[in-house]
């Protein structure tokens, strides 16, 4: 079901997120803009229930819709550095609502902002009693002061011209702040600037709900929402002398449920598992989570397609899912010696990695996300195409889906079952049928169009996937 599309490059979807209710999502854009929807078919719902019954669905499916946007970011320029700093929100993550109001944090490659969305009154002032053509027919002017102002300034809210009538006015109506409509209005709250050399990749909230972690390619950061003045680095990989540099952070997570723990991943493949209890610089993990090469396999791009692009904790807390150029992988954090599953997503591009290499698509940075109940794993690839695998041991389940660039074509064809919105959605290859080298419906892959970005509903088989500016709900 494709809900949101819009038009130009800086509409590209970068950042995707639901909050942990499940009843928002937020997405972040190129341009520095975070789009909010909020969920509709809430139960009390009378009117989606009673479409629900009519069609033959048992279940029934989260229904979205646009709620706000605002922009976050806008493109700046580093005087010291000289480096233009781009607008692109890089990662969304939401914090705990309170009052009513909804909080984010978002980032793009330098600055994290703490956003409050909140529904506000619009102050509107009622009309006031001087009617213009009376006072136009007098004379003699007396100078007003209205609402505190001297007259000159007053001009515009009162005729200068007013004057009273003989006997004065019946009745004087004051204006009046009426307040009937609300609007959502995004406030920021703080900014958190100049902590970071490189190029922040992850953000992420303590279940502490106090604090956040912010990573760049060589530290990691953590933050109090309160305090955005300082800063406290507790990873650091940067070597005294950079040519000495072998590794780079990729991406970082806190635990879902132990607020002193969190793992970042690494360019070499690795997550490292660190307790922030042992020290305060946390340049010893707690455990290291590594793939042994296997022997004789080793190539040019071995360590370019061994880099993680993403890693996120199950609900639980229990397992890692890691991301890299060709699989997914599964960890549990109780047990270091392998990953205790592996998906092959890119196993059919293997022959073709040197030219993927030559035009930089192998660089491309895929994210991942687990089921609300860890059941399955999906992450995306090229041709708008996204992988769904079943996430128990032993399970074979894997469908391959594709976010359709033509959603209408197929709606249209179904038009007796308005709700079932997964019309948008082609699946293309069977449930465990793979082929590598044969291609989606038979056309050649499309290197341009990538699924980049996903993230699964925390309690529905939902998942919401970008596909350059086009925002997709597939109910798996
Ligand atoms: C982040 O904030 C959410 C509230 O939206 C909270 O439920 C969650 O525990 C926080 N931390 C993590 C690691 O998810
Ligand atoms: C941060 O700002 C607060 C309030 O303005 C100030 O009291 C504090 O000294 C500042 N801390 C640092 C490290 O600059
Ligand atoms: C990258 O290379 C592949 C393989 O040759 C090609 O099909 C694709 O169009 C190229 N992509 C871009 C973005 O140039």
């Amino acid at each position: 079901f494709l809900f949101a599309q819009f038009s130009s490059a800086v509409d590209i979807i970068s950042a995707i997120e639901f909050d942990k209710s499940g009843d928002h999502l937020a997405t972040g854009d190129r341009g520095g803009r975070v789009v909010l929807f909020e969920r509709t078919d809430t139960r009390d719902h009378g009117g989606s229930r009673r479409d629900l019954e009519q069609t033959d669905y048992a279940v029934r499916h989260p229904e979205f819709r646009y709620k706000t946007e605002f922009q976050s970011h806008e493109p700046e320029f580093d005087y010291l550095k000289s480096l233009e700093i781009e607008e692109k929100i890089n990662k969304i993550r939401w914090c705990q609502p309170a009052n009513g109001a909804l909080f984010l944090l978002s980032t793009n490659d330098k600055t994290i902002k703490y956003w409050k969305v909140q529904e506000k009154k619009i102050k509107k002032i009622s009309e006031m009693n001087i009617d213009p053509s009376k006072a136009e027919s007098s004379s003699s002017p007396p100078q007003l002061v209205a609402n505190g102002l001297p007259a000159d300034k007053a001009h515009g809210y009162l005729s200068n011209d007013f004057s009273f009538p003989p006997g004065g006015i019946p009745s004087l109506r004051l204006p009046v702040v009426t307040s009937q409509e609300t609007n959502l209005v995004a406030r920021c709250r703080r900014v958190y600037a100049h902590a970071h050399d490189y190029h922040i990749n992850s953000i992420s909230n303590s279940s502490d709900g106090e604090t956040f972690i912010s990573a760049d390619d060589l530290r990691v950061n953590l933050w109090n929402l309160e305090i955005s003045n300082q800063s406290f680095n507790i990873v650091d990989v940067k070597p005294t002398n950079m040519e000495d540099l072998t590794e780079v952070i990729t991406s970082a997570e806190f635990h879902p449920i132990h607020c002193n723990m969190l793992a970042y991943s690494s360019s070499k493949g690795s997550i490292r598992l660190i307790d922030m209890r042992q020290s305060a610089l946390c340049d010893s993990h707690t455990k290291l989570f590594e793939e042994p090469e296997a022997p004789g396999s080793r190539s040019f791009f071995t360590e370019i397609i061994a880099s993680i692009s993403d890693i996120k904790f199950s609900k639980d807390g229990r397992y890692i899912l890691s991301r890299d150029y060709m699989t997914l992988k599964l960890w549990d954090i109780n047990m270091d010696s392998g990953p205790v599953a592996s998906y092959q997503v890119h196993e059919h591009l293997r022959p073709r990695l040197c030219d993927l290499y030559e035009n930089d698509s192998i660089f491309d940075k895929f994210e991942c996300c687990l089921s609300g109940d860890g059941l399955r794993v999906a992450t995306g690839s090229y041709s708008n195409l996204f992988r769904v695998f079943g996430a128990s041991q032993g399970s074979t389940e894997a469908a391959t889906l594709e976010a359709s660039k033509n959603p209408m074509r197929r709606q249209i064809q179904t038009p007796a079952r308005p709700s079932r919105s997964i019309g948008s959605m082609t699946r293309v290859v069977r449930r465990g049928s793979e082929s590598p080298g044969t291609e989606a419906n038979g056309n050649a892959y499309d290197f341009t169009t990538k699924l980049l970005h996903m993230a699964w509903h925390p309690t529905e088989n939902s998942i919401a996937c970008a596909a350059a500016n086009s925002l997709y709900m597939y109910y798996a």
